[in-house]
C-alpha cells in the first residue's frame, strides 16, 4: 500500500505562476478528493501526535487547514477550532497580525469555547515561513490553550517555518519540497 507521504507527492499538483507571477504553487487539492489519500494523510498527520497525552481538539487553519482538521477530528472523535481570516467571525474574537512575503495579515480565533488547558492539534496544507503557523499558536496560547503539535502535508525547504515552530511545539510534515 501507498504510504501517506507517497500520497501527497504523487497527487500534489505543482502550479506555476499562481496566485501571483513566479509562485510555484502546490496544490493538495487532490489529496483531499481521493477518499483512500484523505483518510490515509489524516491518519498520518495525526499519528505522532495521539501518543502520550494526546490532544483533545484540532486546530485548522483557513482555508485547506479546516479540511484536514475536520478529517483528523472524526478520526479522533474530538471537536475543530477553526482559525480564520480577519473578519470572518462573529462576536468575540481574539486577532494576531503576522507577516506575509509582503504586507500583512490578521488570523482570529473565538475564545471560550474549549476549556482552558485544552491540548490542541494545529493542522494545515503547507508549511512555508512559518508565520502563519506561529500567529496561530499565540492565538491558541491568548485562548488558554495548549498548543500540543504542528502537522501539515507539505514544507517548503528554505523557508525555515520548521526552525521557526520548533522552538514551541513538535513539528511533522509528510514531506518537503
Ligand atoms: C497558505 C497555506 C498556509 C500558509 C503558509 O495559506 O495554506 O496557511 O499560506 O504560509 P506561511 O508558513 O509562510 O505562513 P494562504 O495564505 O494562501 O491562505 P488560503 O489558505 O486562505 O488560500
Ligand atoms: N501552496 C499552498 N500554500 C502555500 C504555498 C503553496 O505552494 N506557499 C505558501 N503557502
Amino acid at each position: 500500500t501507498e504510504t501517506a507521504a507517497a500520497l501527497v507527492e504523487r497527487l500534489t499538483a505543482v502550479v506555476p505562476d499562481f496566485p501571483k507571477p513566479g509562485v510555484l504553487f502546490r496544490d493538495v487539492t487532490p489529496v483531499f478528493s481521493d477518499a483512500v489519500a484523505f483518510g490515509r494523510v489524516c491518519e498520518a498527520l495525526a499519528a505522532p501526535f495521539a501518543v502520550g497525552a494526546g490532544f483533545d481538539a484540532v486546530a485548522g487553519i483557513e482555508a485547506r487547514g479546516f479540511a484536514l482538521a475536520g478529517g483528523i477530528a472524526a478520526q479522533h472523535q474530538v471537536g475543530v477550532l477553526t482559525v480564520r481570516k480577519a473578519g470572518k467571525l462573529p462576536g468575540e474574537v481574539l486577532s494576531e497580525q503576522y507577516a506575509l512575503e509582503y504586507g500583512e495579515a490578521e488570523l482570529e480565533l473565538r475564545p471560550g469555547q474549549l476549556p482552558a488547558g485544552t491540548r490542541v492539534l494545529v493542522v494545515d496544507d503547507v508549511l512555508a515561513t512559518g508565520g502563519t503557523g506561529a500567529a496561530t499558536i499565540t492565538l491558541l496560547e491568548r485562548a488558554g490553550y495548549q498548543a500540543v503539535g504542528f502537522a501539515a502535508l507539505l514544507e517548503l525547504d528554505g523557508l525555515n517555518g520548521r526552525e521557526r515552530l520548533e522552538p514551541r511545539l513538535p513539528v511533522t510534515t509528510l514531506g518537503a519540497v
